[in-house]
This record gives C-alpha cells, structure tokens and sequence, in this order.
C-alpha cells in the first residue's frame, strides 16, 4: 500500500513536476470541452517567456490557439498541435497568419517542449510548453499581459486523421472556432507549466468564451468540385450523346456552353481555394498544372466548335477544324475527369477518390449502353424506312477515313455509317441543325 502510494506520487512528479510549485494560471475550455489552453505568465520581470499547456482529445485532428487576436485577420501568433506520426505524442506547429488563409509555420518562434507532453490514458494528447519570444511578434503582434481581457482565437480541425512530426504539415480547414477574452493578470504568478485538471467537468478559468462557431466547412471547395464533376462527368459526356444519338448540333453546342458556365465558376473557385492553403499557394502541383491546361482546352474548345460550325454553315463542307475539336473534345473530357482524382488527395481527402472510381464507373458505363442501343436503333430504323443515310457533314470518325465500314467485334457499336458528305455535296434534303 505503501510503496503504491509512493508509486504513485512518484509518477506524478515525473509527469508534472511543476505541479507542486502550483503556477499561476487562467484556462481557457472549449464549448465541447475536447480542448483545453492553460497559460502562465511568470511575474519575474526580467523574463519574456510564456508558459502554457494544450490538451485535447480526438477528434478534432489539429487544435489551435491564436494569441493576441479575436480572428485570423488579426495577425494572432499561432500555437498549433496534432498527434505525432506515431500517434503517442504531440507535435507542436508554431505558426503565423496571415488573414484568412491556413497558418504558416514560422521558425523564428522558440517553443521547448517540456514533461507531461505526450498521450494521456490513450485518450489526451497534452502539449507543454515554454515560448521565449511569444508576447510580441511582428507587424505589431502582441499580448498585453496587463490586460484582464486579452483577445484570444482558437480553432479545431475535422475528424480527419492527422499525425505527423511535421512542424509544417498541411492541414484542412477548422471545422470550429471562436474567440475568448483571457485575464492575463490572473494568469501572472510563480512561473511554470499550468495545468488543466483531466476531468470531464473542467471549465474556463479566468477566461471568457465570445464567438462560437461550429459547422464550418470550406464551401468553395465543396463547390468546386460539385461543378467540375457534374461539367466533366455528367453534363460534357452527354454532349456527346446529344450529338450521336439525338443528332443535334444546336442542343450539343448549348449542353456544352451551359457546361462550360460550370467550369469557368469551378475554375474560379479552384483559383480562390489555391491561395488559401500553404500546399496549393504556389499553383505548382499536378491538380493545378493540369487544370489549367485543361482550362485552356475548354476555352479552345469552344472557340474550335463555333469557328467550325459557322464555316460548315457557309460552305456546307467538312472543316479541318472538325477533328481536332472532336479529339480536343475527348482529351479534355478525359484530362478533365483524371483530375478530380488528384484534386480529393491535394484537399487530404484521398479516400473520395473511391467515391468518384464508382460515380465516374457508373455515369460513363450508362453513356456507353445508351450510345449502343441509340446507334442500334438508328440503324433499325433506317433499314426499315429505307431512308437516305443521315447526312450530317460532321466527321465524327476522322480517323476511319473512305474505308468500308467494319463489322463490330464487341458487345456495342459507337459508329455511324459512313456519310456521303465526305465524297462531297451534301445531298437534298440535308438536315439543317441550326
Ligand atoms: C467547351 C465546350 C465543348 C466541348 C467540351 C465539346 C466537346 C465535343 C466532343 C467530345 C465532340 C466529339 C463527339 C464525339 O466524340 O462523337 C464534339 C463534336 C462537335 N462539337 Fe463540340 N464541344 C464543345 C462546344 C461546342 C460548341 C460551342 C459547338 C458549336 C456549335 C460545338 C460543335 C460541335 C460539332 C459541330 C461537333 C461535331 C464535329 C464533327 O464531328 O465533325 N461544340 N464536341
Ligand atoms: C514527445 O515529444 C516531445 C517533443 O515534442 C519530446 O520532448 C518528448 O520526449 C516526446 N515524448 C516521448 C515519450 O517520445
Ligand atoms: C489519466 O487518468 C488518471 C486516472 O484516472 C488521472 O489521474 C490522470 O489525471 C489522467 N490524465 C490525463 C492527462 O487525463
Ligand atoms: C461531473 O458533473 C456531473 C454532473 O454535474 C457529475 O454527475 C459528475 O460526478 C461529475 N464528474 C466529476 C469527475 O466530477
């Protein structure tokens, strides 16, 4: 009994030494209570340290405190931490922000971790921590640690699993966040790490809750990639379909416009979005690269398909512009749908990936049946009616050339007969589309 008891208190020592000094402190606690901010301010007046302690439980997958400001635009000094890679510990990430974007890892602030950092009960990561150079930072930053109601911010990241040891790990959007007003003079006192008492009633010390926000979710993002799926996975596909199997060029070249209103919105977002997160600030990686390539495609496009179409009105022949608008077409189509893969992991949702693998599976699977049994049906009713062959002056197998046509070998067939606009003169009673 004895020797437990000694165990026990030993073990404490070990965990909390500062805990028999009883530093000074004010707590802040979270609506929620799943994270918790202590701070000490150390009243020997030739020190400028800041001592503090963060405890949280997951999820959130990052938690932060913003020293000295009540939003981001406010240039707070940022102390953020997530779970280690390994999961047993805590990585501190000190940042700085800059308006309303995600916060920048910054060197220059001197936080030391000290005992009783680490994974608590598998249940609490607790960080703390010693910063020499917290209580003024640049561009007028700073706390006042005279003041009884210092402007805090605080912010929580999504259940999403993040652990890294990485100081500069890229992070989603809080998906809460508020702001508390924290009495520094309460918190001034016999210097040392504070600690916040593990217990499920725990609430704010000498520390005010103001805003409250909880839901957030980056809404431009979302849009962006509702708009560019259904413009490259839905609507752009089924231009093709509208052309094939409903054989009108006016209906195509609408489709595609109302299509290209989608991505020009989803194009701007996706600029928008860019500038807010450290990994995509530099417009430098693959989901970037490529739609904006893509982009430029889609503008090409359109210009390509009227510039066609206006000479085919005039001369009622084939254009040379014909065949590279029908396979820019389908590269951009297919370029375009390749990128929504790379754009779930760039906003570290990889695993959406699978979601779109049976979204693109499912819609395209559907396309290719109805284009099967379309062309089928055209041709039955062709035979039957023993009409003239659809002249359309559209080139839709420029690589077929004057060849006889082939019989199909697979399940469906995509081509349509040969047309007689290709030896020339579209013959009378051509079907006018526009
Ligand atoms: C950015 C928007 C557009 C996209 C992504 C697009 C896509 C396509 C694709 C993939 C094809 C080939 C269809 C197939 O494989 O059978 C095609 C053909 C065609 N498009 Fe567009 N299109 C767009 C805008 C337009 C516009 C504005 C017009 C103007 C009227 C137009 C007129 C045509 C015509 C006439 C063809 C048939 C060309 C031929 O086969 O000779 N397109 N388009
Ligand atoms: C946890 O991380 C801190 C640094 O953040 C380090 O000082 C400490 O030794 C680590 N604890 C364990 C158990 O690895
Ligand atoms: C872990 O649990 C023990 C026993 O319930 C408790 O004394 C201790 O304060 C807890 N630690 C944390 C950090 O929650
Ligand atoms: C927390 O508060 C609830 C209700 O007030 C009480 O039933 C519970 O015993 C308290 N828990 C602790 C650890 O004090």
């Amino acid at each position: 009994m004895l020797t437990s008891m000694r165990q026990l208190v030993l073990a404490s020592l070990t965990v909390f030494p500062l805990v028999t000094t009883a530093a000074s402190s004010s707590i802040f606690v979270s609506p929620k209570k799943d994270f918790a901010f202590a701070l000490n301010v150390p009243d020997d007046s030739s020190s400028s340290d800041l001592f503090f302690s963060l405890a949280f439980t997951i999820p959130p997958s990052w938690v932060a405190v913003g020293l000295g400001a009540s939003t981001m635009g406010g240039n707070p000094l940022v102390l953020m931490a997530y779970p280690s890679a390994s999961g047993h510990n805590v990585t501190i990430s000190p940042r700085r922000c800059y308006g309303h974007s995600e916060p920048v890892y910054d060197s220059e602030i001197d936080v030391k971790a000290l005992p009783g950092t680490g994974l608590f009960n598998d249940t609490t990561y607790v960080f703390n921590g010693v910063c020499s150079n917290c209580r003024s930072w640049s561009r007028d930053g700073k706390i006042d640690i005279s003041s009884t109601a210092q402007e805090m911010v605080y912010a929580m990241g999504p259940s999403a699993d993040t652990r890294s040891d990485n100081p500069r790990e890229s992070v989603k959007v809080h998906s809460s966040y508020g702001s508390f007003a924290m009495d520094l003079v309460h918190a001034t006192g016999t210097g040392g790490v504070p600690v916040i008492p593990a217990s499920e009633n725990v609430t704010s010390v000498g520390a005010v809750q103001r805003l409250t926000k909880t839901g957030y979710a980056d809404k431009k993002a979302i849009l962006h990639a509702v708009f560019m799926i259904l413009a490259f996975v839905g609507i752009w596909p089924f231009g093709i379909l509208v052309l094939r199997v409903g054989g009108s060029v006016r209906w195509h070249a609408i489709n595609q416009v109302v299509a290209f209103g989608l991505v020009l919105i989803g194009a701007i977002l996706g600029f928008v979005i860019s500038t807010s997160y450290n990994r995509s600030k530099k417009f430098n990686t693959p989901h970037q690269i490529i739609g904006i390539l893509v982009f430029i495609f889609v503008i090409a496009q359109l210009v390509l398909g009227f510039l066609h179409h206006r000479i085919y009105k005039k001369t009622q022949q084939p254009t040379k512009i014909a065949p590279i608008h029908v396979w820019l077409g389908r590269l951009v189509i297919l370029l375009g749908i390749v990128n929504g893969f790379t754009g779930f992991p760039l906003a570290l949702s990889p695993g959406y990936d699978f979601a779109l693998l049976g979204v693109v599976s499912f819609v395209l699977l559907s396309f290719l049946a109805i284009l099967a049994v379309g062309t089928v049906f055209k041709k039955v009713m062709k035979k039957s009616k023993q009409s003239e062959p659809e002249a359309t002056g559209y080139d839709l197998e420029p690589w077929r050339g004057a060849q006889p046509e082939v019989q199909p070998s697979a399940g469906y067939i995509v081509r349509d007969p040969p047309t007689p606009t290709r030896l020339g003169v579209p013959p009378q009673g051509a079907r006018q589309f526009v």
